[in-house]
């Protein structure tokens, strides 16, 4: 039994998809809303809360691979559950700013989390993106109000990454026979570098008609995030997405196709697949 985490998310329900696809065996979907849940037939939804570790114990019974997205909750004891639950292998989603920007919180938080997986006593699999070609749906509303989409570091150019490509690696982690994948940390990245206005260009292409654009300052970008996600949060955003990026950051890895035998996929196929959220 695979238990897949984040099963209702971007990478969650493309790993449920790609693990459904290529019949791996029985598969489970964790989210906090079973009824809601719109995984493909067959997939149990179980309901449970990583923010409480003693519910996830009906989603853990009988798992034995386990892909974990992390703080989300207490990380130490979801670990533990799922050791108890007899679970030996988890794929674990961190963030490629473990080693890009180590001194910034979330990258130290993510750091501690894989440190408790390794020395957890269960195989591991620790998967390093780099941001998210999802992350521009935060510019959905504004484009579907056919408004001014605002974003600082309009020209950094970071290769962004299709959420499907890190479920793909994720699916090759938790079902490849032997111990391939066991004991490794991948750095994952898209096949391009692309900046925030490419990306709306992008979107643009997708929806069929040109998108405003305005680039804003770091301060004015700042005073928007902080409001939403606190300003300790918000410095290290907009540090690793333009304001103090360093060449690991930028560098485009072949990861993904090493990995799955596929060429990661540009942004603009994440963007025509999912213009809908766009119109
Ligand atoms: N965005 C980036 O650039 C980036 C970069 C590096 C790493 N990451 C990491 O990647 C992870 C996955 O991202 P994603 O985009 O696939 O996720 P997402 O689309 O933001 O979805 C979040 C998922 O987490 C689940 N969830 C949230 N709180 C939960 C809780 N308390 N208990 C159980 N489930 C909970 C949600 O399930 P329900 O709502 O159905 O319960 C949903 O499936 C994130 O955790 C993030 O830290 C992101």
């Amino acid at each position: 039994m695979i238990l897949v985490t984040g099963a209702t998310g971007n990478i969650g329900s493309a790993l449920l998809k790609e693990l459904h696809a290529r019949g791996a065996g029985p598969l489970r979907g964790l989210t906090r809303d079973a009824a809601g849940a719109d995984f493909p037939e067959g997939v149990e939804a179980v309901e449970g809360d990583l923010g409480e570790p003693a519910s996830l114990k009906p989603a853990l019974e009988g798992v034995r691979s386990l892909f974990l997205v992390s703080r989300l909750g207490p990380d130490a004891d979801i670990l533990e559950a799922a050791r108890l639950a007899g679970v030996e292998h988890v794929v674990l989603v961190s963030s490629i700013t473990v080693q890009t920007h180590p001194h910034l919180g979330p990258a130290g938080e993510n750091l501690a989390v894989e440190q408790l997986l390794k020395a957890s006593g269960m195989a591991w699999t620790i998967l390093r993106p780099t941001q998210f070609a999802s992350n521009s749906l935060m510019w959905a509303a504004s484009i579907r109000a056919h408004e001014t989409v605002s974003a600082p570091y309009a020209g950094t150019a970071l290769p962004t990454i299709h959420p499907a490509d890190i479920a793909a690696v994720a699916r090759v982690a938790l079902t490849e026979p032997g111990p391939g994948h066991r004991g490794r940390t991948y750095a994952l990245t898209g096949p391009e570098p692309v900046s925030a206005r490419q990306q709306v260009e992008a979107i643009g292409e997708a929806v069929g008609r040109e998108i405003p654009f305005l680039e804003i300052s770091r301060r004015q970008a700042h005073a928007q995030m902080a409001a939403v996600f606190g300003a300790e949060a918000a410095d290290a955003v907009l540090d690793v997405t333009g304001g103090d990026v360093n060449d690991e950051l930028l560098m485009v890895r072949d990861t993904v196709s090493q990995i799955t035998g596929t060429p990661a996929r540009p942004f603009r196929q994440w963007a025509s697949e999912n213009v809908d959220a766009f119109r």
